[in-house]
């Protein structure tokens, strides 16, 4: 059944001739039609209008069966693309979180032989079945705040058999979710135990071993490093990514949140889609990224539970660069996939206008997840993952009221799913 959407308060982030992202000033511009009207067609947008244009609307209301929706006093946008999670993982780790409450930094819970691999431990035990509940269930979280694509992550098996198991996980998840969703090969996330002291023979078992399987098995649409203080060199990275290239997976990185690393360098000379945290980002990685057609992505979460520094969004706007949201949702440094929060922070914190925060968490997003040409705008013949919100009074509303639902009704794929 087709859906008409009526009486729109707003229609957000509407693009005839969307471009792939937006950079610099233009992350500012957020074209809108107040008193507007949407047709759904199937599972894509098909047109819309504002409601003076009757005409039209009448035309299409007389050539068939639609489900009419009214939206007065409420807003449609499209849906959140979330370009960065890690949603396949067994049970929680709040009991390392008392030790961050007691002054613990991450790299020494990582050490200790908390964090990840508590993790890669719950995981090796779990059952596919049960990974695939638990995620499911988050999943079913994330939607009831809007999202409408997410990218997933393995990184919690570590070992070959392990890193197989996360992936087929996600590969069924994408199968049954209504959810747009993108697989993410992280099989150098952290070292194992076992490996301990032999970290490049752990990077060869990535390159030797999993890679080639990954790729046979097309379980993988990108390819992810932790590329990091404590975690993997840009050396091992690139090492990695040269690999990788072969099997045609693309690049997104885990870069500069510990330090100044060189994994956005290191990801832009490998044409990552991402370059994702950037915590540490400076004048050297903003030139890096310039020219470039990776994007920078921020992961709020992630600075706001572990008490971080806050990426220099503005210096990276303010540079002329594209900038993406996204939530980081995992166990242990970002336990939420709202991204209507993640939209709050990206103005709270980080000093983001709300058009250039809802930039970030749509379109901005979508590219970072290689759906630029399907979502992350209002744009006929892209996908219909859109979302209708409570009746909100303005767009500043959205960022404003942080921590309350403002979503009512989500539709994916042209279908109402609540
Ligand atoms: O994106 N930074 C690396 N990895 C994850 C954390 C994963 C974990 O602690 O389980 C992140 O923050
Ligand atoms: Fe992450």
């Amino acid at each position: 059944m087709n859906i008409i959407i009526k009486n729109i308060k707003k229609l957000i982030q509407v693009e005839d001739n969307p471009p792939l992202y937006k950079a610099g000033k233009e992350m500012s511009q957020l074209n809108t039609i107040d008193d507007a009207w949407l047709f759904i067609k199937e599972d894509k947008i098909a047109s819309y209008g504002t409601m003076t244009e009757k005409e039209r609307l009448e035309e299409i209301e007389k050539n068939g069966l639609s489900t009419v929706i009214d939206a007065s006093n409420k807003m449609v946008m499209p849906a959140f693309c979330d370009s960065h999670t890690h949603i396949v993982y067994d049970g929680s780790r709040e009991i390392e979180y008392i030790d961050k409450i007691k002054g613990l930094s991450y790299e020494e819970i990582a050490k200790r032989g908390g964090g990840i691999l508590n993790s890669a431990k719950r995981l090796h035990n779990a059952s596919e079945d049960s990974l695939f509940e638990q995620a499911w269930q988050r999943l079913e979280e994330v939607m009831s705040y809007g999202t409408g694509a997410v990218e997933i992550k393995s990184g919690y098996g570590l070992s070959t058999e392990d890193e197989l198991k996360m992936l087929r996980v996600i590969k069924r998840l994408k199968e049954k979710s209504p959810l747009r969703i993108k697989s993410t090969f992280l099989g150098a996330h952290a070292v194992p135990l076992e490996y301990k002291g032999r970290q490049s023979e752990y990077v060869d078992l990535i390159i030797d071993e999993m890679l080639p399987l990954v790729a046979e098995q097309e379980l993988a649409d990108y390819v992810d490093v932790f590329c990091d203080k404590g975690f993997f060199t840009v050396e091992e990275t690139d090492r990695i990514l040269v690999a990788a290239e072969k099997y045609g997976l693309i690049p997104k990185i885990h870069a500069n949140e510990l330090d100044y690393s060189g994994g956005v360098q290191v990801g832009v000379k490998h044409n990552a889609l991402s370059v994702d945290h950037l915590e540490y980002v400076g004048d050297n990685e903003i030139e890096a990224l310039r020219n470039s057609k990776t994007m920078p992505t921020i992961l709020p979460g992630a600075s706001f539970f572990l008490g971080l520094i806050y990426a220099p969004a503005r210096k990276i706007i303010d540079a002329g660069l594209p900038l993406a949201l996204a939530s980081d949702y995992n166990p242990g440094s970002s336990p939420s996939g709202n991204m209507q929060l993640v939209l709050s922070m990206g103005s709270i914190k980080y000093k983001m206008l709300p058009e250039e925060a809802i930039n970030a968490v749509t379109l901005n997003s979508a590219y970072a997840m290689g759906l630029s040409q399907e979502l992350g705008s209002i744009t006929p013949g892209k996908t219909a993952n859109l979302i209708i919100t409570k009746e909100i009074p303005s767009i500043e509303f959205l960022p404003y009221s942080f921590g309350s639902n403002k979503v009512e009704s989500l539709i994916l794929n042209g279908k109402i799913k609540f």
